[in-house]
């Protein structure tokens, strides 16, 4: 039987074996299975498709806004060209040979050689709630919150399976997909591509929306037209990357930050990626995100298993800025597992800008108390603490040996924390914390681990070792290399009360003694995030790589908030953090005010605008020596930390609305609505010298039109004014800021 029976359009009710999953009390059934045709139902989204019983495909028919019922179809016609049935039609898992000229979802080297499969459909089974992902980090939920439908699938042909898992998260309109591959033959397979989610629209005109950049200028949006042929992107660094983030945005031409159809993609993985989209010869758009080819070659003996990521899929007709505060939601309440991932986060002072390596223990006792004074609650201890034989007294020399350095502490680091933490905050009840930075993933030449274990770093056969920053990485698909890190970490954490973790990685992987050792170090590196965050759950861990060089999903699983950016300058900063939101929420953002000129850009502004523009991220931090910042700046940073400290439960909870991109106006602004809508704070900027312009209105959003609002203490509007006409501010200069408060009354 062929797809559709008759040339006369509408396919007929397919009413037998109709089973419906309600996990929830409501209307919407999450996962519909009519026969063989399979329907996810959010809230406001629908995703659905079919098995084609003459092939045995899985053939995909909407992903998009709510559907009901059956799908009109119109018979394909006669099928005369070079392009065959299969290279026609819209397809959940296209495998490569058989007619479909388009990119894989799956490539599978068979034991004789060729890369010929034939993935059919077997059979399904819906689980409430959501399996975990081997190895993997992922999603997770209760039967309330999720439900996953899972499609087994086989190839007769050479005994390989596959399983295709859906998992539908209705209120936020999200559907999750992974699949995993098992060699049930006798021979040995490889496995060459193995997309996470493959979906294939049926329209001709989409925009494709991606996040670009470099080491300290990251999440830069760019928007382009998808053209015919393939684009694509991703990174072979061997991590998530400043290069490209592995986050993808479809959307129709005309939609906008706050209107208009917009899918949003986000792969839940640190390591290299692909993401690639082909507008075939038919004017069909196919999306692909997952595993890099070019670093995946995965040998699959007998009986083995590869699981790829997890990668999440919302959908939104509220513009790109709805798919942004759904992936916050989500990532918010369903993947971040640490606790404190909604809690309001220490305002930090990071030693670096000020001490740099150059630092005793008398030294940082300076500074942590002139931090207390200021009214920081946690004083972070950056890179310089460690290294005996080869002390890291530079950036030549030290990593690796992660024992303290006895001279800079002759009576050990566990004296100098808690001279550090007996320290009283300046009006609080509470003491200073301490935290410290490490760089585990990392070994200098000139050290005693890599003098004991040269093995132990990455390197392709006699290959040079090539050396970044004088270091080289540690293979972490190595159990002993994983376990040496978990001891290392562990022993430091339990010397002294530290209670606040920086985790760096400051250079991407080069020689690797096969393209298979990258997939295999993402997972070593998640044993150890697992280990080490399970073991230690009240250490608040930040993420950082070289800044943003691994912001995402994948990390978010274990460490609630990553560093955005070495990139401190507050205008930059402003592109940088609303171009990190575009994926991720700002609870997870590391945010800090330093001092001018700025270090990347020259640029001076004022210290009120670049603790404004720092406060919008979820962590809060001083990077500077308040020695040498200027009297009147130092007299105003108690004020501003009081200010971020009052901030925070809003930004760490609630919906972030963009309201104006610093990309299109010098006037760029963004509003955060607390989770029930009682709060909201503005943040408004001037990022250009004002000469006789009339003054822009702010427009909000997200509030409810009939409620009203105090705004600050300035009056009370209604929702429906503020939203639709707005407030206006007037600047004093160029780099303007405002932080203003909102109260439904
Ligand atoms: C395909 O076959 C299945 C099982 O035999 C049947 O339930 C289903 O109705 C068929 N689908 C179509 C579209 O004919
Ligand atoms: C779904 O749409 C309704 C009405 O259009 C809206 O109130 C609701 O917030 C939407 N839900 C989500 C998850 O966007
Ligand atoms: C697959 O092989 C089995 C056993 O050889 C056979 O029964 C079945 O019909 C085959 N399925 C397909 C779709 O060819
Ligand atoms: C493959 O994935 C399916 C669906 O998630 C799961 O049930 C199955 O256990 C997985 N198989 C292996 C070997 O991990
Ligand atoms: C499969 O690979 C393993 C490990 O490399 C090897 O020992 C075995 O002989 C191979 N099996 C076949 C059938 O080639
Ligand atoms: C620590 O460093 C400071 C500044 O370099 C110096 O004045 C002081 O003597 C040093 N203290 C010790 C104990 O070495
Ligand atoms: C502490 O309180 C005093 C008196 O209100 C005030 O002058 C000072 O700025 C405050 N310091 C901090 C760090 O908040
Ligand atoms: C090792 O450290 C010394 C300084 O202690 C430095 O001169 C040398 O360049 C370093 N070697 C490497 C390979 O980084
Ligand atoms: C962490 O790893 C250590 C050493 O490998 C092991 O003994 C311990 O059980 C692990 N803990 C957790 C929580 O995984
Ligand atoms: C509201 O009033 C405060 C002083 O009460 C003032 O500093 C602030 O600029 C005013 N805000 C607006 C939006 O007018």
């Amino acid at each position: 039987m062929v797809r559709i029976a008759s040339t006369t359009a509408v396919a007929s009710l397919l009413v037998t074996q109709c089973l419906l999953v309600t996990a929830r009390d409501s209307n919407v059934k999450e996962v519909v299975v009519e026969g063989t045709t399979f329907a996810l139902n959010g809230d406001n989204v629908s995703y659905r498709f079919h098995v084609d019983n003459s092939t045995g495909d899985l053939v995909s028919d909407h992903f998009g806004g709510s559907v009901t019922g059956a799908i009109p179809m119109e018979a394909m016609g006669e099928v005369n060209g070079w392009v065959g049935e299969q290279g026609r039609v819209r397809r959940e898992f296209p495998d490569q040979g058989r007619g479909d000229f388009r990119i894989p979802a799956i490539r599978v080297r068979q034991s004789e050689g060729y890369t010929v499969s034939d993935l059919q459909y077997q059979s399904y089974s819906v689980v409430h709630g959501k399996p975990a992902l081997p190895g993997l980090p992922a999603t997770m939920g209760t039967e309330d919150d999720v439900t996953t439908l899972l499609i087994h699938l086989h190839d007769n042909y050479s005994a390989v399976s596959a399983e295709l898992s859906y998992s539908i998260f209705p209120r936020y309109d999200a559907i999750v997909r992974s699949a995993n591959v098992t060699n049930k033959g006798k021979g040995n397979i490889t496995i060459e591509t193995l997309a996470s989610m493959s979906v294939d629209f049926p329209y001709e005109n989409l925009d494709m929306i991606s996040l670009r950049g470099d080491w300290a200028r990251e999440a830069h949006r760019e928007r382009r037209k998808v053209e015919y042929g393939t684009q694509s992107f991703g990174s072979s660094t061997g991590y998530s990357s400043h290069l490209h983030n592995p986050f993808l945005a479809l959307v129709d031409p005309s939609t906008t930050e706050s209107q208009g159809e917009a899918w949003g993609f986000s792969l839940i993985y640190s390591g290299s990626f692909s993401v690639e989209v082909e507008k075939g010869s038919q004017g069909l758009t196919r999306a692909l995100l997952g595993f890099n080819p070019s670093q995946l070659s995965w040998p699959l003996g007998p009986g083995e298993t590869l699981t790829s990521p997890e990668c999440v899929a919302v959908y939104s007709k509220d513009g790109i800025g709805g798919v942004s505060r759904s992936l916050h939601r989500l990532y918010r309440n369903h993947l971040i597992k640490s606790k404190f991932a909604t809690k309001n986060r220490p305002v930090l002072l990071n030693s670096w800008e000020g001490l740099s390596f150059d630092y005793n223990q008398s030294t940082i006792q300076n500074l942590a108390q002139e931090s207390a004074d200021l009214g920081t609650k946690l004083f972070v201890l950056d890179d310089g603490w460690f290294g005996d034989k080869y002390p890291r007294t530079s950036d030549t020399a030290g990593l690796g040996d992660w024992v303290p350095n006895p001279r800079r502490f002759p009576h050990g680091l566990r004296s100098a924390v808690n001279s550090i933490t007996n320290l009283k905050v300046a009006n609080s009840s509470t003491n200073m914390r301490f935290g410290i930075w490490v760089e585990p993933e990392m070994v200098n030449p000139n050290s005693s681990l890599y003098h004991e274990h040269p093995d132990w770093a990455l390197h392709a056969g006699s290959y040079p070792r090539t050396e970044r920053r004088n270091q080289l990485v540690l293979n972490l698909a190595l159990l002993e290399v994983q376990d040496f890190i978990i001891s290392s970490v562990s022993d430091i954490l339990k010397s002294a009360k530290i209670s606040y973790v920086k985790w760096d990685n400051n250079r991407g992987i080069h020689e690797m003694p096969s393209p298979a050792t990258e997939h295999a170090y993402q997972l070593g590196l998640y044993r150890v995030f697992n280990n080490l965050t399970t073991q230690f759950p009240d250490v608040l861990w930040e993420g950082c790589a070289s800044g943003g060089g691994r912001f995402d999903a994948g990390v978010l699983q274990f460490f609630p908030q990553i560093w955005t950016s070495d990139d401190t300058d507050a205008v930059e900063r402003i592109s940088i953090q609303l171009g990190t939101s575009l994926a991720y929420p700002p609870s997870a953002m590391g945010a800090h005010l330093s001092t001018v000129p700025n270090q990347q850009t020259g640029r001076t502004v004022p210290i009120s605008f670049r603790a404004h523009v720092a406060m919008m991220g979820g962590s809060f931090g001083l990077e500077l020596d308040p020695a040498t910042v200027p009297k009147e700046d130092k007299a105003a940073l108690p004020g501003l930390i009081a200010l971020a400290e009052r901030v925070n439960p809003i930004v760490l909870t609630g919906d972030m609305y963009r309201l104006r991109l610093p990309e299109d106006s010098s006037w760029p602004a963004a509003l955060f609505v607390s989770e029930e809508g009682k709060k909201a704070v503005l943040f408004a900027f001037q990022t250009r010298p004002n000469v006789n312009h009339a003054l822009p209105w702010v427009r909000l959003q997200g509030l409810e039109p009939q409620a009203l609002y105090r705004v600050d203490q300035n009056g009370t509007y209604s929702g429906a004014t503020l939203m639709n006409i707005g407030l206006q501010f007037t600047f004093d200069s160029d780099y303007g800021s405002r932080v203003v408060f909102l109260e439904r009354q």
